[in-house]
């Protein structure tokens, strides 16, 4: 008979003999430890009994560990005992998550009933599925949102980034495609928002019909950097987990900015240099590890969609450009149209999927192809028509997108509360191509 490795790791863990060590010292985010043995990205309970501050091993001596705390340090005093659980960090997984809320750890804060036995644990480290072994990515998926499903779509198993400023419509968007999408499953990671921001996009944007078939994993901006950092992993986990149960799951990840810059305050703190833009090498390293493990497997799939801060505009700051490079494709929010009122505020001139060609019959491509010839044909008078000298008749193109303008905004805008079945959409827009 064989036992799955975690049933092994925790066997092990319960048969070790019961040393303590003690804290030596804390300083900026790590604590040093003696007297007791364990390995790197082994958990340790400091002050272990009611309430342990938890702490996960980052280096190793002779005879003192470094630890990280997944938790606050303060009230920590050198000689406070700590005890080696000998063994990782443990994360949920299985069926029963789904329409919980869970903290960065992936334990419960949504006040619902115990995890219990109705999952199973696993250890955050999980194979990342070889390209070779994986399927290509060659069916849709749908978000319920016009502008994407038709002009910028996805497909299962694809990386998309969500590029935006502040206020823009980010969170409103995620919630509106978790309620619209054709996903068996929606994993979301929000983190390092602020308390307030996860409250209103909990309660309000996405809502119970949101919630159904839904994980939630939050570490807001309040808590350690490597609890902001896991929580990006523990959701991409979750999320591995019913992939490999042959699920197609949508994973929405609200920022990866913000998972980057926990990265750089844990790399920073390990003493590691600042290299670009204050971000160390190990913020570039972390994001393709990721990233990565989203995308097809042998079976399932985990489509990915990555929000990414733009401040000021800046598109090509550090992490905005790695996770361009790594991604398949991106969707560009601007705030010229999220002032006007046009929501989502997408910019599909600026958007792209790479995957559309393999995704999208030729007949409906071509539709697409020509929404977006006559948008752009009107972007680039459009500074001409507002100063009044654009001659109608000087180009039929521009003619016939200026006339057919009012009906494409139509098509766009779609309000928060609304899904629109792919089929619907597509039929919509064949009817502005045949038009006029
Ligand atoms: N689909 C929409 N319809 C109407 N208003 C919207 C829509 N999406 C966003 N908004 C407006 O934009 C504001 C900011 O949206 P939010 O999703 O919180 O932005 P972000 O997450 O990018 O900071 C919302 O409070 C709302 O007023
Ligand atoms: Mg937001």
């Amino acid at each position: 008979m064989t036992f799955p490795a975690t049933v092994l790791t925790r066997a092990r863990a319960a048969a070790r003999p019961q040393v303590t060590g003690s804290v030596t010292g804390a300083m900026g985010l790590t604590l040093s430890v003696d007297g007791i043995r364990a390995a790197v990205g082994d958990l340790v309970e400091v002050n272990p009994g009611e309430r342990p501050l938890l702490a996960e091993v980052v280096a190793v001596g002779r005879d003192r560990l470094t630890c990280m705390p997944l938790g606050t340090l303060s009230g920590v005093h050198a000689g406070a005992p700590v005890r080696a659980t000998g063994m990782p960090l443990q994360v949920p997984v299985g069926e029963a998550l789904l329409g919980r809320v869970l903290d960065g750890l992936g334990r419960p804060v949504d006040g619902g009933p115990p995890l219990g036995s109705r999952v199973s644990f696993v250890d955050l480290s999980s194979e990342t599925p070889h390209a070779l072994t994986r399927t290509r990515v060659e069916e849709p998926l749908t978000f319920g949102v016009r502008a994407l499903d038709t002009l910028v779509p996805c497909g299962k198993g694809q990386r998309l980034g969500i590029f935006a400023g502040s206020g823009v419509g980010k969170s409103s968007l995620l919630a509106q495609i978790t309620r619209g999408t054709d996903a068996d499953v929606r994993v979301i990671g929000l983190i390092g928002e602020r308390g307030r921001e996860v409250r209103e996009f909990l309660e309000e944007n996405l809502g119970a019909e949101g919630m159904a078939r839904t994980v939630v994993v939050v570490a807001t901006s309040d808590e350690p950097p490597l609890v902001r950092l896991k929580a990006a992993f523990v959701a991409t986990r979750i999320a591995e987990a019913f992939r490999d149960e042959g699920r197609d799951v949508l994973l929405l990840m609200d920022s990866i900015t913000r998972t980057a810059m926990a990265q750089r305050e844990v790399g920073l703190s390990a003493g590691e240099p600042p290299a670009t833009r204050g971000y160390p090498p190990s913020v570039f390293a972390m994001m393709p590890q990721l990233l990565e493990k989203a995308g097809t497997g042998v079976t399932g799939s985990i489509t990915g969609l990555y929000t990414v801060l733009v401040e000021g505009d800046d598109h090509n700051e550090p992490i905005a450009d790695t996770a361009r490079s790594i991604l398949d494709g991106h969707i560009v929010l601007t705030r010229k149209l999220a002032t006007v009122g046009h929501f989502p505020a997408i910019d599909v001139l600026e958007s792209i999927s790479r995957v559309a060609t393999a995704v999208v019959p030729p007949a409906q491509m071509a539709d697409a192809r020509e929404v977006r010839r006559l948008m752009g044909a009107l972007r680039d008078v459009r500074e001409l028509i507002e100063i009044g000298a654009y001659q109608a008749g000087s180009d039929p193109l521009v003619d016939r997108a200026r006339a057919l303008a009012p009906t494409i905004e139509a098509f766009l805008q779609q309000p928060m509360g609304e899904s629109t079945p792919a089929e619907e959409a597509w039929g919509w827009l064949q009817r502005i191509v045949r038009s006029a």
